[in-house]
């Protein structure tokens, strides 16, 4: 009791000396000195930290917190600050975690072929991945069996699985925009739209039609619940007491049940005609013998889910952005595709779509431009140098390739920052070095050292890669066959950071104009 009645007065008397104004002024000089004495020490600590043989750092006054800001405002701007001081190479502290980045051709090389026993992707993604995607999957699993689910997924993503697909997503297109139809046109929000689009198109094709049929209600929700929980924080803390991080583990069980039970019916009634990646990914085995359990499959169809998702919605929304900029390319589009299919009318095809050469640039030269992803990362598990240098890069930091530093560089691309999906006419993409089989098939020589990277290289090389050309060209062209569009009076808008996938400042409205 005494002890209660000591603590209640104690705390009588502090709070009677903080509102004293002589001692609140008091109080408040000692904390602005105490935060510039701590901004002081950051510093020298700085100075007194540096490893010799480490690469530059880009200095900073908040511990802890370090270049976070000014990385998220602007990344692309932050690296070509920093480029100009400090080089190709260079440090920087975010939350805690050092990131070094490698820019340029020789920067993208080293991170996207660095070896397995020096750096792990898998320890840079999984806080962000694993509570999304399920366990036992992509990076919640050795790399080995990653290579082997990847074998599984591309063995879904054959030519006769692409030539069913391609008239499912014309006619989910036309649905879809029919409800944007009136005699004199409008303003649509096309992130919406494509959004909406984009998975109604992946469930039809590659979830199949059991998981279509759920998108407009329960699966569109859970989808909106598990993307919550893919956002750059998740990145940091891979569990914290938010309800984002609750509805994310309860929509990750209930998606998880939900391709479970379409499993389980179909295995009730025999079904084994379906050409979906669902039915693809049932009854695998690792080359050891291990089986790919159905768990597994369900949590191998989020990942694809997810991984699909905003890549391709922000990158049809960009294109078509890009197209109503520049006008007279759509009217070239239609005239390609009545070349080639001899009317407007005729259905769209996988084969015939491989002859539009300036449809396929187009998407090449939106993702040149405006890739989603803009920085990969590698965690270092052992010390490496940068060839060429002298720069060691420590156990722990995360090295960080960022391809679209070369992408948008006038050293490969005349007039970079321009729209001209032309410009692909006249370049041919090698492929550097040998072919390599990391265990998903061959790829050229890791491809990194090509200035164009959108999809990545190396053994975490995207295989989603013609799936995605093949619904991005579907949309597109449909799209363009029903509507005329034009930017309204706020032009491009401008990109947003803050999110995984760099997608544009919202919202995004268009004008369109049914054609007759
Ligand atoms: C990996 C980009 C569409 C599935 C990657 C990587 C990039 C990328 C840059 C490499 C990541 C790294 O090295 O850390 C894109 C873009 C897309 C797209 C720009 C569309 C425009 C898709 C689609 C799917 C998919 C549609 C599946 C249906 C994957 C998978 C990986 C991957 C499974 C492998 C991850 C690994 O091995 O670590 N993607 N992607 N992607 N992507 Fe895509």
């Amino acid at each position: 009791m005494a002890i209660i009645v000591q603590l209640v007065q104690g705390l009588q008397s502090l709070a009677a000396h903080l509102t004293n104004p002589a001692n609140l002024s008091q109080i408040l000089s000692t904390l602005v000195i105490g935060i510039a004495i701590i901004l002081i020490l950051t510093q020298i600590g700085q100075r007194i930290n540096v490893d010799k043989n480490a690469p530059p750092e880009v200095p900073y006054w908040i511990p802890y917190l370090g270049s976070a800001i000014a990385f998220s405002v602007n990344p692309l701007k932050f690296y070509a600050d920093n480029r100009k001081k400090y080089g190709d190479v260079f440090t920087y502290t975010m939350v805690g975690r050092k990131f070094t980045v490698c820019l340029g051709v020789e920067g993208n090389n080293f991170v996207f072929n660095a070896k397995l026993a020096d750096v792990s992707a898998e320890e840079s993604y999984k806080p962000l991945t694993t509570p999304v995607f399920g366990k036992g999957v992509v990076y919640d699993c050795p790399n080995h069996m990653l290579m082997e689910q990847k074998k599984f997924v591309k063995w879904g993503m054959s030519n006769d699985a692409f030539r069913a697909y391609v008239p499912e997503i014309e006619e989910e297109t036309r649905n879809y925009f029919q409800r944007w139809n009136n005699k004199t046109g409008g303003r649509g929000d096309l992130f919406k739209a494509m959004g909406e689009l984009i998975i109604n198109t992946a469930s039809r094709t590659l979830m199949g039609p059991e998981i279509r049929a759920l998108m407009d209600d329960s699966v569109a929700q859970l989808y909106h619940d598990l993307d919550d929980g893919f956002q750059p924080i998740n990145m940091f803390f891979e569990w914290l007491p938010l309800p984002s991080y609750f509805r994310r583990d309860n929509a990750h069980i209930k998606m998880r049940n939900i391709f479970k039970q379409v499993i389980d019916e179909r295995r009730a009634n025999n079904v084994t005609d379906k050409t979906d990646m669902l039915q693809s990914l049932l009854n695998q085995t690792y080359k050891d013998g291990t089986p790919f359990t159905d768990v597994d499959a369900c949590h191998l169809m989020i990942a694809l889910l997810m991984a699909g998702q905003h890549t391709s919605s922000t990158t049809a929304t960009w294109a078509l952005l890009h197209l109503a900029e520049h006008p007279h390319l759509i009217k070239e589009l239609l005239a390609e595709q009545k070349d080639v299919l001899g009317s407007l009318d005729t259905p769209l095809s996988f084969d015939a779509m491989k002859n539009m050469t300036l449809l396929e640039n187009v998407i090449r030269e939106t993702l040149r431009l405006r890739p989603p992803i803009i920085m990969i990362l590698r965690k270092v598990i052992r010390p490496i140098t940068f060839p060429g240098t002298d720069y060691v890069i420590p156990k722990g930091n995360y090295i960080a390739a960022s391809p679209i530093a070369t992408q948008v560089d006038e050293q490969f691309y005349k007039n970079a920052m321009s729209f001209d999906p032309h410009r692909w006419e006249s370049i041919k993409e090698e492929e550097s070095g040998e072919s390599v089989d990391y265990g998903f098939g061959k790829i050229a020589g890791g491809g990194a050292r090509n200035p164009n990277l959108p999809f990545g290289a190396g053994r975490h090389r995207c295989i989603g890669e013609t799936f995605a050309y093949v619904q991005l060209k579907t949309v597109i062209s449909t799209f363009v066959r029903m509507y005329d569009l034009s930017l309204t009076e706020k032009g491009m808008p401008g990109q947003d950071f803050t999110k995984m996938f760099v997608q544009p400042v919202l919202p995004v409205e268009i004008n369109y104009t049914p054609r007759k």
